[in-house]
């Protein structure tokens, strides 16, 4: 499970706290359908909503609730990718997206023992733990055999509707629906909860829509006698049947994450253009400018400044660093370092506590040692610094052949002159110079000068030479 999966299940439990639905409770979520408004080659389900897929969404929530069992209904061929977003379920394959009814009807009957059976959509990915934690009080306050998740909303398109007549509520899918039942603008959210007793003989009895084939979740519910719906907010509601709905979803998560770090200490100075993702941790006082873009699983340490446009994906950044517009990926910033802009880390990067990274530097796959200093213009490929270097502008790292990559090891408080080529496999001793414009193809030895280039030679009275004006 990732991190952020783990953080959501703690932040939404809650220390300590007993879980409101206990062992008695199955969950069950639907992510069988075709996806096919997506218009995409990747599963619906396993789009990205801030880094992490949309699925991962109703399945942290239902970790959340201490579940006997929570089921993960998909479509066939999508098992290996949907359990890695799912941890610790069960599986049932629906063979034909057959609706959502049929969908639910997929749980294996060894897994129907307990009381009670909440449905989580795994295209419903913003309602909160504690709106489901409401429905699921609702239900067994007044023993219902349903309580629903509905919403008022600006536009129902789409969407089923709730029709409320004197015997109790009804859902109408857009497709059945009158063009007054279009008019109504209270929601189905998918979200319910049954009372297990009442739901599984009534699923059997399950018929196909006239109009689209399918066997409707939401056809049941005029068979539940005892029924209620729970209203939450709008924004809660949103499913994400096509790009621009997931990207809707994506505004309202992204406000949500830069909401909760304002308040647990992170300065976020401009929460609209600022983009981080669910998996991300940053700690107090640490400020993030805008157009920054803080993705996957990055940590961004205490009082480190970050941005304008910086852009850091699965990095952990230590404390009191400062990250211009850099761009850096899969690599360890230590504490106190100080990186400029334009640089360029890539995958497998260390740079030690306190070092320094100027401008227009690209790093890979190398470790920059404690107060070592990149300044300008350099590639380090498969570099190994140690401490005090200096690294002059210009200096590049040789480091493949065109066959094989090989190292570069320079030791500690070695200085690089400006514009070397180290050309790799190569060893720079402790404390040895290289002079400025040398190509060093063999090791330096600790303390001393390599020097390789052509004697300078002046060619006196040249320019006067030159200008002459010709007779
Ligand atoms: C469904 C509801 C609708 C509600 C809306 C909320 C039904 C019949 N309609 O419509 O009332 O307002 O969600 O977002 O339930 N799925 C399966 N197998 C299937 C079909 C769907 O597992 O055969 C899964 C999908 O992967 C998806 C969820 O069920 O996660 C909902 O299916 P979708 O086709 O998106 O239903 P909507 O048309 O959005
Ligand atoms: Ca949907």
């Amino acid at each position: 499970m990732t991190r952020a999966a783990r953080g959501a299940r703690q932040g939404q439990d809650g220390a300590g706290r007993r879980p409101v639905a206990g062992r008695d409770l199955l969950v069950v979520v639907l992510a069988a359908g075709e996806g096919k408004r997506m218009r995409s080659e990747t599963p619906k389900v396993l789009h990205r909503l801030a880094g992490e897929p949309l699925l991962g969404y109703p399945v942290n929530l239902a970790h959340s609730l201490g579940a006997r069992h929570v089921v993960v209904v998909h479509a066939p061929g999508q098992g290996a990718a949907v359990k890695a977003v799912c941890g610790d379920c069960t599986f049932a394959i629906q063979d034909e997206a057959r609706g959502t009814g049929d969908a639910l009807n997929q749980v294996p009957h060894s897994l129907r023992g307990a009381a009670e059976v909440l449905v989580l959509y795994g295209d419903v990915p913003l309602l909160t733990v504690a709106s489901v934690r409401a429905l699921l009080q609702l239900r067994r306050r007044r023993d219902l055999d349903l309580a629903l998740v509905t919403a008022r909303v600006p536009d129902p398109k789409g969407y089923g509707r709730v029709v409320s007549a004197p015997a109790g509520f009804r859902v109408v899918e857009e497709a059945d629906a009158t063009p007054e039942e279009r008019a109504v603008d209270v929601i189905n959210t998918g979200v319910c909860c049954f009372r297990a007793e009442a739901l599984w003989p009534a699923l059997r009895a399950g018929r196909r829509s006239s109009v689209t084939g399918e066997v409707y979740l939401t056809d049941l519910f005029a068979r539940m006698p005892r029924r209620a719906t729970l209203e939450v907010a709008a924004e809660e509601a949103v499913g994400v049947n096509d790009r621009s709905q997931l990207a809707e979803a994506e505004r309202i998560v992204r406000r949500r994450i830069n909401r909760g770090l304002a308040l647990a200490g992170v300065t976020v100075v401009d929460p609209a253009n600022t983009y981080i993702d669910a998996g991300v941790r940053i700690e107090a006082d640490a400020v993030v400018e805008p157009f920054t873009f803080l993705r996957g699983q990055t940590v961004i340490g205490a009082r480190t400044h970050v941005g304008p446009f910086a852009e850091i994906e699965d990095c952990q950044v230590g404390r009191d660093c400062v990250i211009g517009r850099s761009h850096l990926v899969g690599s360890t910033v230590e504490d106190g370092v100080a990186i400029g802009p334009f640089n360029r880390l890539r995958a497998g990067s260390v740079v030690a506590r306190g070092a320094r990274i100027g401008s227009y530097a690209e790093i890979k796959n190398s470790l920059v040692g404690p107060e070592s200093d990149v300044h300008h213009f350099s590639y380090l490929g498969d570099a190994v610094l140690g401490k005090g270097v200096n690294i002059g502008a210009g200096t590049v790292t040789a480091n493949y052949d065109g066959v094989r990559k090989s190292q570069t090891v320079i030791g500690d408080h070695v200085f690089i002159g400006s514009d070397s080529i180290l050309v790799a496999p190569l060893k720079v001793g402790d404390d040895a110079y290289t002079a400025a414009g040398s190509v060093i193809t063999r090791d330096v030895e600790p303390g001393s000068l390599a020097v390789e280039r052509a004697e300078q030679r002046d060619v006196e009275g040249w320019v006067a030479r030159k200008r002459r004006p010709r007779a």
